[in-house]
């Protein structure tokens, strides 16, 4: 976390003792209350995750310490904080800072006189002691007793069972639904063509790969999909691995080590993230889509060897980086640019080739074009497009090459008949956008807070997570396949419903959706 700018957390030494026992007390009466786990205490060394507490327990937990404290948290920090004693530091440093500092909402302690007093919970009092469950099972079990709590009062909305799929529409837990919670932006998962390859080439070479392309071997249709990549994103090669999470996390963590700096949007996919903070470099956030931030950053690393990072669409807002600016400052800096290009492909630019399209950059502006397979071309797998020197360094270094079996030639081959599809149908691409505009004017006139998306990734910000659920329970009872987002995977005040768009869906799914949203909107109050 000491890498970390955004944060803001000031360095101190030791919490003080009464904030240490109001965090530990705060959290030993929410896993008593709310988890019926009956501990006595809990490790000042362990984060919220690990003692298995959610996005809406990390709430709860931050607006109690929030009253007791009379200090804003800022919501992040629940989760990001590694351990509780780090948070009672971060409470610590809230604490000491003057009122306009801490900001707009610190009002000052309730009871000035004993401040960190726990008022004693009626249900608590003279409840015996019960069985303390070992650390690493009390996490477990804390969210296996949440999970069946909401499957148990039906709000349990995750990896609903598909049992068939029919073009823009899927059968869900048994009920037809119009998809509007995957990322097929074309909608080709269904294209014959697509299809046909896959059955042809798993005839040809069988079902898997039996190993890594390095030793075991590579094969003709791996090749040709690494030059049809190469000359698709407009550089010398191209590299396949077997997922675009495993693209991500091998190729930052083997470019950039320790010693060196490796700079990302605050709101970049987990992915990167994960490879970021996996490659020992020095990894600093900036603020999402803020140049400024961005340079300053660039300033402090300057002469130092330095990666800049970035998604070109953000995976849970659908807003576009602002990237003119970003690869001016990298060039200025001498700083390498990578791009992860995986909500783009096939959506931004007049022929689905991405942001360099859409902003009508040179080929050369992005040192690092990172994709995924997964999206738009309907299969599965990841790939690094770049200068050849950087591809062979990548099949020589990066572990998720080389020691992972490779992508199976049928899944190659489908991203081979994807692009050809794409380049012999760029009208797909214009389909999407239009659908894209239908919908999103739609919801703005409906009066849903859309946030800043222009693309097929559609957020519609429900304020708290309790909406997003209900809105979810009504949409589906409906027909409508939608997804909830609540924290930790978006900031914790900005929980939403995120939906995509997709060429495959007519005008009339679009209304239909409109429709079924309109009318979930109004029961929960979330529009009038
Ligand atoms: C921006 C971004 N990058 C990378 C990935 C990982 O790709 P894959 O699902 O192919 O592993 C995702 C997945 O959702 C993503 O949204």
């Amino acid at each position: 976390m000491a890498d970390s700018p955004t944060l803001g957390i000031a360095e101190t030494s030791e919490p003080d003792p009464t904030t240490q026992q109001m965090v530990h007390d705060t959290i030993v009466r929410w896993l008593r209350e709310e988890a019926s786990i009956q501990v006595e205490k809990v490790d000042y060394d362990a984060s919220l995750f690990e003692l298995g507490i959610d996005s809406m327990g990390a709430a709860t937990i931050g607006s109690q310490l929030e009253t007791l404290s009379g200090k804003t948290l800022n919501p992040d920090v629940l989760y990001e904080l590694e351990t509780i004693n780090e948070l009672a530091e971060h409470l610590d440093s809230l604490r000491a800072m003057s009122p306009r500092d801490a900001g707009p909402g610190d009002a000052g302690p309730r009871d000035p006189k004993n401040p960190h007093a726990i008022p004693p919970h009626p249900e608590l009092a003279g409840q015996p002691a019960g069985t303390e469950q070992p650390g690493l099972m009390q996490r477990y079990a804390l969210l296996n007793r949440r999970v069946n709590k909401l499957k148990g009062e039906g709000r349990y909305f995750f990896e609903p069972v598909i049992s068939k799929h029919d073009g823009a529409w899927v059968e869900a837990d048994g009920k037809r639904m119009l998809m509007l919670g995957s990322y097929e932006y074309l909608g080709l998962l269904g294209h014959p063509h697509l299809k046909q390859t896959a059955i042809k080439t798993i005839e040809e070479f069988g079902t898997g790969h039996h190993g890594v392309r390095l030793l075991a071997g590579t094969t003709t249709v791996h090749r040709k999909l690494e030059s049809k990549l190469a000359n698709f994103m407009q550089t010398e090669d191209a590299i396949v691995y077997s997922s675009g999470y495993v693209t991500n996390l091998s190729t930052i963590s083997t470019l950039v080590g320790p010693g060196d700096f490796v700079i990302g949007d605050q709101w970049n996919h987990a992915s990167i993230m994960d490879g970021c903070r996996m490659s020992g470099a020095t990894f600093w956030e900036f603020k999402h889509n803020d140049i400024d931030s961005l340079a300053e950053m660039l300033k402090k690393a300057d002469g130092g060897r330095t990666l800049v990072v970035v998604d070109a669409v953000f995976s849970m807002d659908g807003d576009i980086i602002d990237l003119p600016p970003v690869v001016e400052l990298c060039k200025k800096h001498g700083a390498m640019l990578m791009v992860d290009e995986a909500h783009s492909l096939g959506v931004l630019g007049a022929t689905g080739r991405g942001v360099q399209e859409h902003f009508g950059l040179g080929p050369d502006d992005i040192d690092i074009k990172m994709g995924t397979l997964s999206k738009t071309f309907a299969g599965c797998g990841g790939f690094v497009a770049a200068r050849e020197e950087m591809t062979t360094f990548l099949r020589h270094h990066a572990r998720g090459y080389i020691f992972s079996g490779a992508l199976p030639a049928g899944q190659a081959s489908v991203a081979i008949a994807a692009i050809e599809v794409l380049e012999r149908e760029p009208e797909l691409v214009t389909q999407l956008q239009r659908n894209v505009t239908h919908f999103i004017s739609g919801l703005k006139k409906l009066g849903f807070d859309t946030a800043k998306s222009v693309t097929p990734i559609v957020p519609v910000m429900t304020h708290n997570d309790e909406t997003a659920l209900e809105m979810t329970r009504i949409c589906r009872s409906e027909g409508l396949l939608v997804i909830p987002v609540c924290y930790p995977a978006v900031p914790m005040d900005s929980p939403r419903l995120r939906n995509c768009v997709s060429a495959i869906q007519t005008s009339e799914d679009i209304d239909f959706a409109l429709d079924v949203m309109a009318r979930a909107g109004r029961q929960t109050g979330l529009i009038k």
